[in-house]
């Protein structure tokens, strides 16, 4: 049996935010029925591609365990199915740009006329205000949620990150509040709706900026490089490099090879706790005693001399040799890991946080698991869904359609071309 077993979710999302949702509840045990333009679907299937005619690793890594049903929600036909799929699902999760379920004749107040227990869930770009009709992807998410303006270096631009968490990230923040209503459903029988703005959850996953940001007024952040560099601060947070973002200092240092191995460099956190083994460890045990390196504070504005010392170390080692060496000393330290390397990793593949999964039109290929594990509630990582691949079993199985009712839907134009299922 799995955690969300029983589950039925109408999974009307695209893009990448609200299909990583629905994902996990797939990986998590509901059913996941995505529903998608018929002919069309949704539009990462040909973005990115590949392999010429199959569908891109785009779609195919963010819509795994979902069966997929072609249906026009704007013809007649098409809104009677959906109000069918509305009244039998537990959850209905879109990410839409902001009124097109409105305009489609889906508002909130007509979803739960239809079904008061069914819980609506939305990715938005913005939250209520001034901003909230516009269309939102991941970068501007990252700019408008702190991110970017807080990453990067000092004399550099605003960065974003390549970690997705604007999309992805708010995915993650959309799941956790569908749990929680179904939880609360269990008590009230009621449905409710559940909103993740993507300003909103990078600015949740940027919240130690927003302390530095009111630490300021206490005067410099002294963890920062820029102290040790004796550059004044202005009146808001700003890029710290790779500084690191805790009460620890931190930066990310090369290592043997780093001449020609762009990826050949290592994190490493003088935390206060190990400061004797650090200074063993790259041969200045001097530091542990001598005035001005031996607590913490006195450190802060040596930052860069501590630093340069470190690097002298590492660049004599390995990646792997420096976290071979540190681990056994409680010294955190971690490798810069390529996608490659990731991608190779055989104790990733062990722990199915990387898959490799087969799809009739690609073959082999691999991708990110379930980064959640549940003890008693396994994951089987299943392909993703060919477009209308489970229209017919959706209609007759999910819907309860058959006989003539059934070839009246699919000969409506509502639901596109129903095909036998691929496998
Ligand atoms: N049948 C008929 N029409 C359908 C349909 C279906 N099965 N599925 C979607 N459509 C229609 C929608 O109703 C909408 O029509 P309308 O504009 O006439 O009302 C249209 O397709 C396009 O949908 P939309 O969401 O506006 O897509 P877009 O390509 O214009 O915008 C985003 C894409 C991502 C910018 C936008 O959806 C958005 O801002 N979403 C919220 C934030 C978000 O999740 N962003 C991150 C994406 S990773």
């Amino acid at each position: 049996m799995k955690a969300l077993e029983g589950i039925k979710i109408l999974d009307f999302t695209h893009v990448q935010s609200g299909p990583t949702c629905t994902q996990l509840l797939a990986w998590f045990g509901a059913d996941v029925i995505k529903v998608e333009r018929p002919g069309v679907g949704d539009a990462t299937r040909k973005q990115l591609v590949d392999v010429p005619g199959a569908d891109s690793l785009y779609f195919t890594m963010l819509n795994h365990n979902k069966r997929s049903i072609e249906l026009n929600s704007k013809n007649e036909t098409g809104k009677e199915v959906l109000e069918r799929l509305i009244k039998t699902c537990d959850v209905l999760v879109e990410n839409f740009a902001p009124g097109a379920l409105d305009r489609m004749g889906f508002s909130w107040e007509r979803v739960h006329e239809l079904n008061p227990r069914m819980i609506m869930a939305s990715v938005k770009g913005f939250g209520p205000g001034k901003y909230e009709d516009c269309k939102v992807y991941e970068n501007v998410a990252q700019c408008a949620g702190g991110s970017a303006s807080t990453t990067g270096f000092l004399d550099g631009v605003p960065t974003v990150t390549g970690a997705q968490i604007g999309d992805s990230g708010t995915g993650l923040h959309l799941a956790l509040g569908i749990c929680a209503a179904l939880l609360q459903r269990e008590k009230t029988g009621k449905g409710q709706k559940v909103l993740a703005a993507m300003q909103d959850g990078v600015i949740n996953l940027c919240r130690v900026k927003l302390r530095d940001q009111q630490r300021l007024k206490a005067g410099p952040l002294k963890e920062y490089s820029q102290f040790g560099e004796g550059i004044p601060f202005g009146d808001a947070t700003p890029r710290a490099g790779n500084d690191s973002g805790g009460g620890q200092p931190g930066r990310i240092l090369k290592c043997k090879g780093w001449e020609t191995d762009p990826n050949a460099y290592t994190y490493f956190i003088t935390q206060a706790a190990v400061w004797e083994q650090i200074c063993d460890v790259i041969g200045k045990p001097d530091w542990k005693t001598k005035e001005g390196y031996a607590t913490p504070p006195e450190r802060l504005d040596k930052l860069n001399e501590i630093f340069e010392r470190i690097e002298q170390w590492t660049m004599t080692k390995t990646k792997f040799e420096v976290m071979d060496i540190c681990n056994p000393l409680n010294i955190p330290v971690g490798p810069i890991l390529s996608m490659k390397e990731i991608a190779e990793d055989e104790g990733l593949r062990e722990t199915g946080t990387i898959v490799e999964v087969d799809h009739p039109e690609r073959g082999a290929y691999l991708s990110v698991g379930c980064p959640i594990k549940l003890s008693d509630s396994p994951v089987d990582v299943v392909r993703s869904p060919l477009l209308g691949e489970h229209t017919e079993e959706i209609l007759r199985d999910v819907l309860g359609y058959d006989g003539d009712d059934l070839e009246r839907v699919k000969s409506s134009g509502a639901v596109g071309e129903v095909k036998a299922a691929a496998e």
